[in-house]
């Protein structure tokens, strides 16, 4: 059943609404593709297995929360427009994000995404590089042809996030190289611009491309796409906790990969600038020049948690959510969507996967 925007409505029944408006469009714009990248998109979507069989049952389809898309579908609202303006965009974000997604687990090595093999690992690297490159494209043709008459700068909007996006990668891979401590150590600053970067600009390019659609002042777009980039940024402090704390059979990603390929998270930079016995014998584990096995990992998560790495990405995750907050209260805006979107924030923070 699609349930009525109404402020009474939980997180998941938010995004479950918001996911259901969006599904049919996004699987005629994926039906739109080659056949080869379209089975490969529609694996890495949870609609289908390797070899195309559809997966059965009701909930084939949802693996991802879908907090871009409802973003989209929510600021659309909130800025005085309806939902239906608001769904090419919410094709385009979550096509975008698939693509990143894609992209992203080749660059970081990582062989598991939403419980299953990431598209790299079951079909190849190549394949799935061009299946990136597929749903890139379809979502750039999905927003230009999506015949709202704000169309043209919804493909603007998009494509400054693009070069963000890269930006973002870029900083997050540059970073592995970089020391844990001295004068080349990466700063906490620099971590922001990175994860506003890698993740903030499209979760900003969500909220935004919503109130584009719904032909809002440049003020109200601003303000929505800000609020939208500090959830991004609050989004990934937690996603870095997942990285080291998280339940892999919950998160559906691997556990310990960004320690072991030295990522530069914000609980471990947290860690390492503390001062005390923790912080020091932690940097004296990562600086060792070993890998890290398991036990290894685990040890070094311990000390993390110790020197106050978790701790303190909780903090800067609640103060970008914060600063999302007031964001929103920047502008006027229509109560019942906002009432939606604060009702995702702390949600998409205080979450397990
Ligand atoms: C992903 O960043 C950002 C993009 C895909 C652009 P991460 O590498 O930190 O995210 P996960 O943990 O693999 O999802
Ligand atoms: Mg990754
Ligand atoms: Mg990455």
């Amino acid at each position: 059943m699609t349930l009525p925007a109404t402020a009474q409505a939980t997180a998941p029944q938010i995004l479950a609404r918001c996911r259901d408006l969006v599904r049919p469009a996004l699987t005629q714009a994926v039906r739109r593709l080659h056949p080869w990248p379209a089975e490969m998109a529609a694996f890495s979507l949870g609609w289908s297995e390797v070899g195309g069989r559809p997966v059965p049952g009701p909930g084939a389809g949802s693996h991802g929360k879908g907090v871009r898309q409802a973003l989209t579908v929510l600021c659309a609202e909130a800025a005085g427009g309806s939902a239906e303006d608001a769904v090419a965009g919410a094709v385009a974000v979550e096509l975008i994000h698939t693509f990143s997604l894609l992209h992203d687990d080749i660059m970081d090595g990582d062989e598991t995404r939403r419980q299953r093999p990431s598209v790299w690992k079951a079909y190849g690297t190549g394949p799935a590089v061009l299946t990136g490159d597929a749903l890139f494209a379809l979502a750039v043709e999905t927003l230009a042809d999506s015949g709202n008459v704000h169309s043209g700068a919804a493909v603007r909007h998009l494509a400054g996030t693009l070069n963000d996006l890269v930006r973002g990668q870029a900083e997050d891979l540059l970073f592995e190289a970089r020391p844990w401590t001295g004068p080349e150590a990466v700063s906490p600053q620099e971590y922001r611009s990175m994860a506003g970067h890698k993740t903030g600009a499209l979760l900003g390019c969500a909220a935004g491309l919503g109130a584009v659609l719904a032909g809002a002042p440049a003020a109200t777009v601003d303000a929505l796409a800000r609020a939208g980039r500090h959830l991004g940024v609050a989004f990934q402090a937690v996603d870095d906790l997942l990285g080291i704390w998280g339940d892999p059979q919950v998160t559906g990603k691997p556990v310990h990969s960004d320690l072991r390929r030295l990522k530069k998270t914000y609980p471990v930079l947290a860690a390492v600038s503390a001062d005390g016995p923790a912080a020091r014998r932690l940097v004296a584990l990562l600086t060792s020049g070993d890998p890290l096995d398991d036990t290894a990992a685990r040890r070094a998560a311990e000390l993390i948690e110790e020197a106050g790495g978790r701790s303190a990405t909780l903090a800067e995750a609640r103060h970008h959510l914060e600063s999302a907050r007031d964001s929103l209260g920047s502008v006027p805006l229509a109560p019942a969507a906002v009432g939606d979107i604060l009702t995702l924030l702390p949600f998409l923070v205080d979450r397990r996967m």
